[in-house]
């Protein structure tokens, strides 16, 4: 009896097991797409979605391999049906989640909703504490295929556990849905949501400012740098499939062109999803030009999916790495100061490696091509010093290629 009890208990497990999982397969490089938060907090309709799933095309982002239009707080009614069902807000959206669902896969792009482990959200619409499984159902019907999932209202809450049941809803519910863990790193969710989520915030709220920190009494909006320099051990958590989010990008929203670059150049190396904040209708060329650029995202995308590390920051600029596929590397000097920088980097003066990843440059027997890839121009080579004026806050981004000279 004893042995059968096992053996049932055993057999029990297995299936727990193998319905407990996230979907595997996606995210395999950061995801990218656009997030409402950033530039319309709730006054969020369906209008906007529909204008910026055709600025997507319109302006080259889906070409760029931009995919998900992500809706944040803000789309539903206050209360849910007599059902329980969550229900999009009429006036907003007046023909449902399905209507405009549909509109986005048509332009070949993927749609996304946000909701919140607590009872309520943090703008104070229904959240999904005790209706995770009823609400999972909901997103495959009307066809999501990303899901935010915030943290507000959860009082004791084990965020491990909180999380862990919206990840066997969506499982259950059966559509393929990238799952956005955003409870700020309050948790440390590296440490445990590898198996759980997609991706993961690694801090509170970003704002559209180079290195400040602006407070709201029980907690901070981050300017760039300050989440940036967050956290300076977790990059081994990053790979394929489970990325360190750095939130929503501000590129577009009101720093200088130049701290735009530096902002996009540094969410590339560090391997964050690329989600856009700005009002993609109104767009100047500049941003477009940053944000559209093959070439930095093709760094970002790299299917090794390292994420880089800081490599020095003498003199006030920031020198980030980021290990390639195909032995080739990629480098980020940010001018840090408030005037311009003359750099003059003699390759052949340093020894870089990533012990994480056991990845070794050698440029004294290797001479290896140098691109520009803001300017999508050549530099000659690593037998050469780099030498270039960087301007205030901006970034000289540089990828190291095999490629014949
Ligand atoms: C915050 C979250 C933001 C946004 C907001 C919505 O907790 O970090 O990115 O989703 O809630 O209320």
């Amino acid at each position: 009896m004893k042995k059968l009890l096992i053996s049932i208990a055993a057999i029990l497990c297995t299936i727990g097991s193998l319905q407990a999982q996230k979907f595997d397969g996606l995210a395999k490089t950061p995801p990218m797409g656009w997030n409402s938060w950033n530039t319309f907090a709730t006054d969020i309709n369906e209008q906007l979605v529909k204008d910026i799933a055709d600025s997507f095309v319109k302006y080259g982002l889906k070409d760029a391999g931009y995919e998900y239009i992500v809706l944040d707080d803000g789309w539903m009614t206050k209360e849910r049906d007599q059902n329980g069902n969550l229900v999009p807000d009429p006036k907003k959206f007046p023909n449902g989640m399905k209507a405009l669902a549909d509109y986005v896969h048509a332009k070949g792009l993927k749609f996304g909703l946000y909701n919140c482990a607590g009872a309520q959200t943090c703008a104070g619409y229904p959240g999904s504490r005790g209706y995770e499984y009823q609400d999972a159902q909901k997103y495959a019907e009307w066809g999501v295929d990303f899901l935010k999932y915030d943290w507000c209202n959860t009082e004791k809450l084990n965020a491990e556990g909180a999380y862990m049941t919206m990840r066997d809803a969506l499982y259950k519910a059966g559509r393929p849905v990238v799952f956005s863990i955003c409870e700020w790193g309050d948790n440390e969710p590296w440490e445990w949501a590898e198996n759980i989520g997609h991706l993961w915030r690694v801090s509170g709220d970003i704002i559209n400012c180079w290195d400040c920190e602006v407070g709201h009494g029980s907690w901070s909006s981050w300017g760039v740098w300050k989440i940036i320099n967050m956290h300076q051990n977790i990059r081994k958590h990053a790979g394929p499939g489970h990325w360190n989010d750095l939130d929503m990008m501000e590129v577009g929203n009101g720093m200088t062109d130049a701290e735009d670059r530096s902002h996009f150049a540094m969410w590339s190396v560090m391997a964050s999803p690329l989600i856009l904040g700005n009002d993609l209708r109104t767009a100047s060329k500049e941003t477009l030009k940053t944000l559209t650029n093959k070439e930095v995202i093709a760094i970002n995308q790299d299917e090794l999916g390292i994420q880089g590390f800081r490599f020095t920051n003498e003199h006030n600029v920031e020198v980030w790495i980021k290990p390639l596929k195909n032995d080739e590397w990629a480098f980020v000097f940010v001018n840090m100061n408030d005037e311009p920088y003359e750099l003059n980097f003699d390759w052949k003066k340093h020894g870089i490696g990533d012990d994480v990843n056991g990845k070794w440059l050698d440029l004294s027997a290797n001479n290896l091509k140098v691109r520009d890839l803001f300017n999508q121009k050549d530099l000659g080579a690593t037998d050469k010093s780099l030498k270039a004026t960087i301007g205030v806050h901006d970034v000289l981004m540089i990828k190291l290629s095999n490629d014949s000279l």
